[in-house]
Parts: C-alpha cells; structure tokens; sequence
C-alpha cells in the first residue's frame, strides 16, 4: 500500500465524556469490533475493566480512576483505528486536554437520562476552540430516558454545537425496541441481554409492515412519525459541515448491550477525518509531506514498575516515522535514533519497524523528553498547542526525608516533565511551589514520588489565587513591576516570569496600575 492510502485509511479520535456515561464501556465494544480483545459475548467484565485495555498504571489501580490516557489501536473494515482514551476523571482534564491536540476527531458520549454533564461541556469547549470534528453518542437507551428531540436540544445548547440525528431511537427503557439508522434507512431491532456482535435485522424500508410486525403498531406508528419530524426539522446530512466542526451528527444506542455501536463505527469510519494538517510555529504541515516530523503530547512513567523508563507517545503528523533512524530532537537541538519504537494494540504493545501519520509511537525515554517536543527529520519546527493552563491550586513542596534530596529532586522534575503538575520556584525566597488542576493530583504527586523514587515530601499551604505569565514590550515598566512584586514573582520550569497573585483583588490592582504588562493564563500566547 502506499504512503498516501496508509495516511488515508487511518482514523485517530477520543471517546470523550462526563465520568459514567459509558466511554470505558463503548471502548470495549469498539475494540470487540476489532478484534483487538476477545471476551464471549462482549459480556460486561469487571476484570476487562479494571485491569487491561486503557488501565494499566498501578495507582489507577488503586484508585480506580484512569488518571492516564492510553492508545488502542486496531484494523477494521481497511481502516486502522487509533483511539486515544482519556482519563474521566476532571482532575486530570489537562490530561485529556493535551491527548485532545494529538486527534482528528471526538466521540462524545452523553447519557440518555442525564444528559450534558458538567465535564463534557468543558471538553467540548476545547473542541470548539480546535475545530474539531465530533460526533456524539447517545448511550444507555436500554434504560429510562429523556425525550430524543430534548436530548438533541440540550446537546445543541449546551455544547453550542449544531446536530444531526443519523440514527433514530423507538422507544426507550423498557419500551426500548431498536435504532432507525437514517444513514443507511435501516431498522435495527433490539434484543435485550444478546450482547453478541452478530448483525441486526435489517429494514430498509420505514413503511415495511414488518416494521409493525416487529416493534408493534404503535411503536411503529410513533417512529414514523417522529422519523417525518426529524427530516422536517433538521437540515440534510453533509459531511463538510460535520468535518469543518460546525455540525455534530448523532446516534443512539446501548454500548452495553453493545447496540448502536457498529452502525456508530461503520458511519464513524465512512465520514470522520483522516489526518489533519499540522500547525507549527512556523508554518502548517501537511501529512503526505515526505519528511517525518510529530510531537510528544503525553509522557507515562513506569508503565514496568521494575524499570525505571518512561514513555514518551508520539504523534505523527508528516512523513513516515522509521526505527533506528537518526530525527532531530529540536529542542535538545541533537539527533536521536530510536532503537524500540512501539506501537499499541489494546494494553498490548509490540515494537514496530515503521508509522504513518495518525499514528501515536511511543518511545522509551530516560528523561530526554517533555510534553510538547518536536522531533523532525532535519527541519527546525515547533508544533504549538499544547500550553500549560494557570493551575487553580498552590502548594509549598517540602523534602521530608534529607536522605533523599537528589531523588527528591529528580522525582519532581520527571513528573512535571510528564505534565503532572507546574512547578513553581518563587523569586523571593527560592521555595518550590506546585500548582495543580485538581485536589487529587497532590496526592499523586506524593504517592508517585514515594513509589517511583523513593522520596517523600509534605505539602504547606499557600494562599495563591492565580499564576499568571508576564508580557510586555516596556522593559522599565516590567523590571519596576518585577522589583515591587519579588515577593509573589516566581520562575516556571523553563525559566519564564510568572506572576502569582494572592487574591483576584491584587491581580486587578496589578492589571490596572501596570497597563503596559499583559497577563497571562496560558503558557502560550
Ligand atoms: P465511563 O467510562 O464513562 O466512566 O463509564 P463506564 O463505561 O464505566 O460505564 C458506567 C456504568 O454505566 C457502568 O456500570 C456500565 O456498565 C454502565 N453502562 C454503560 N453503557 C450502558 C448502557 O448502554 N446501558 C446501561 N444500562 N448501562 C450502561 P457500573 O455499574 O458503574 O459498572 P460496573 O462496575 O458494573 O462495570
């Protein structure tokens, strides 16, 4: 196959939603489809759950929450699908965050009886600002739901997006009876508990008697009718508005009972987007360039916990990525060759000899990469992107065992590396600082640095309101600010001013009294 169809028949998405709705579950099903898990009868495991597919750092375990995110790759129907999952949990959104710069499409999950959830309003608002194509998956309609076209309604408002039914639900919960695919005109006929991957009864045809046959007159009279609304209310289908980000097309099903799910990857796999351009500083990259250029979006640690080796994913974005070849690490400004690239499929990983763009690779590393790296084939670009949000909450770090100062010390510079948290180290007084998104990220922090590098710390509290980061073009007004602020000036880990205001108060007063000073809340800008 050549390199332009390897690019063309690739799919790289997230299956993104508020925690509940059932990401982890339609995962599952999508990789039965592939093949890339086996389990009888696609049957709900605990064990799956817990343990493999996108699961596999041991506090995770522990926790029971995806604090990573994961790649699972598989081959179905001529097309190699790369899903990115993310961790549910809102602690971690900037996770999710960075994993949604390396996709060329989302799936949303939404439940049917709870509708937009906090956290999928968020996530959405980072798909907007991308443009990037989605799609949304009306789950769990084997249980009591909301009214489809309400559903519709509240997805177009809250997630300020416009939608297209392309499957159509007959009943709900207990009166639950099938899925109308408008994509296909075809009916699908529910049965409860099958939860097998053979076909559904197909119908193409809305006025076949079968139909009535099938779900009952009523049912049947009722789908038609709302069937003539749907078409009446929403324009017809076109797949540029879905793939300019502008219209969400959407389907209904149970990922439980594994309904829904396959008309939801056909239709995904027919219109969702191959690899997209690639922004750099520079100038847009086009994935059929031939030279291989990509960018670290995620560093895992310690996926062996007998090695002490991270991976570094990789997305592709030109080019054809080849193992032992030397690639420029533009930051480093030094080659590199990579002896061990992998590839992902499931919880499995086995070490691949080439990838196209689309493809995540994950490199073994020992500490020579961070979140945001360009690795290229000569050519000095820096793909953009992937900023660093102003953190919500402040904690002093304190070594708690002078023994360990070293490991101490190297811990917190992995882990910030990884993107765990953002260090901090104030102008004043030279103490550390960590600001994070979330409450449980601190414990992480601790327990990782006890586990991984045997170094323990203690937290103190910190009144910080914000950090911000500094701009300005007026060199005296900004030394002058510097000087009067020392004591709430610090440096982040790449040496950058940053500003960490007290109280939203203080940053006014500061934002006033200083005009010639921009403040930040992103990294970049
Ligand atoms: P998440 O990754 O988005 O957090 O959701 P997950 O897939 O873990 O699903 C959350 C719960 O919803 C699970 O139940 C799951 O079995 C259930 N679920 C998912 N899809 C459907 C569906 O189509 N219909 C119904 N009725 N339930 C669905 P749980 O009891 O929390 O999990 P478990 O411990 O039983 O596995």
């Amino acid at each position: 196959m050549g390199f332009k169809e390897e690019i063309k028949r690739r799919r790289t998405f997230a299956i993104i939603s508020h925690p509940d709705a059932g990401k982890t579950t339609l995962t599952e099903k999508l990789l039965l489809f592939g093949g890339a898990i086996h389990v009888a009868g696609a049957v709900k495991s605990n064990k799956i759950k817990k343990t493999a597919t996108s699961d596999f750092m041991e506090i995770e375990k522990q926790r029971g929450i995806s604090v990573a995110t994961s790649v699972m790759g598989f081959e179905y129907e001529g097309c190699k699908v790369n899903i990115l999952d993310t961790p549910g949990h809102q602690d971690f959104a900037e996770d999710t965050f960075r994993t949604l710069t390396a996709v060329d499409s989302v799936i949303i999950v939404v439940d049917a009886a709870k509708g937009v959830e906090t956290q999928t309003r968020k996530l959405m608002e980072v798909c907007r600002m991308r443009h990037t194509p989605v799609m949304v998956f009306i789950n769990k309609m084997d249980r009591p739901s909301k009214d489809p076209f309400d559903l519709l309604d509240e997805v177009e408002e809250e997630l300020k997006i416009k939608v297209r039914p392309l499957s159509w639900p007959a009943g709900s919960g207990n009166t639950f009876k099938g899925v109308y695919n408008l994509f296909e005109k075809s009916l699908f006929l529910f049965e409860p508990n099958k939860q097998t991957l053979e076909d559904g009864i197909s119908i193409s045809n809305i006025n076949d008697a079968q139909i009535d046959e099938s779900i009952g007159d009523k049912a049947a009279k009722l789908l038609r009718e709302e069937l003539e609304l749907v078409e009446g209310v929403y324009p017809p289908f076109e797949n540029e508005t879905y793939l300019s980000g502008n219209v969400a097309p959407v389907f209904f099903g149970s990922a439980l009972n594994n309904f829904g799910v396959r008309e939801l990857l056909n239709c995904f796999l027919k219109i969702a987007p191959s690899p997209l351009p690639s922004q750099a500083e520079e100038r847009l990259v086009m994935p059929d360039e031939e030279k291989f250029t990509g960018f670290v979006f995620k560093i895992h640690a310690n996926m062996d916990p007998n090695h002490r080796n991270r991976l570094a994913f990789v997305k592709v974005c030109s080019g054809k990525f080849e193992r032992n070849t030397n690639y420029l690490h533009v930051r480093h400004g030094k080659n590199m060759k990579f002896s061990s690239p992998t590839a992902f499929m499931a919880d499995k990983k086995s070490i691949i000899d080439e990838a196209y763009p689309g493809d995540i690779v994950g490199i073994p590393d020992s500490g020579n990469f961070k979140i945001g790296d360009t690795i290229t084939q000569g050519e000095k670009i820096h793909y953009k992107g992937l900023p660093s949000f102003s953190p919500e909450l402040f904690r002093y770090i304190e070594n708690d065992d002078p023994m360990k100062a070293k490991q101490l010390a190297k811990g917190i510079d992995q882990l910030m590396d990884e993107g765990v948290a953002q260090l901090f180290t104030s102008q004043f007084n030279g103490r550390k600082v960590i600001g994070t998104v979330g409450a449980l990220q601190f414990e992480v922090i601790q327990y990782r640095l006890l586990h991984e590098y045997g170094a323990s710390c203690r937290y103190e509290a910190i009144n910080l309101h914000k950090a911000c980061w500094l701009r300005s073009t007026d060199k005296v007004q900004l030394d002058d600010f510097k000087k009067r602020k020392l004591q709430y000036m610090a440096k982040d880990k790449s040496g950058r001013d940053v500003f960490m205001a007290d109280s939203g108060y203080m940053l006014q007063m500061a934002q006033d009294n200083f005009k010639n000073i921009e403040f930040h809340f992103t990294s970049e800008f």
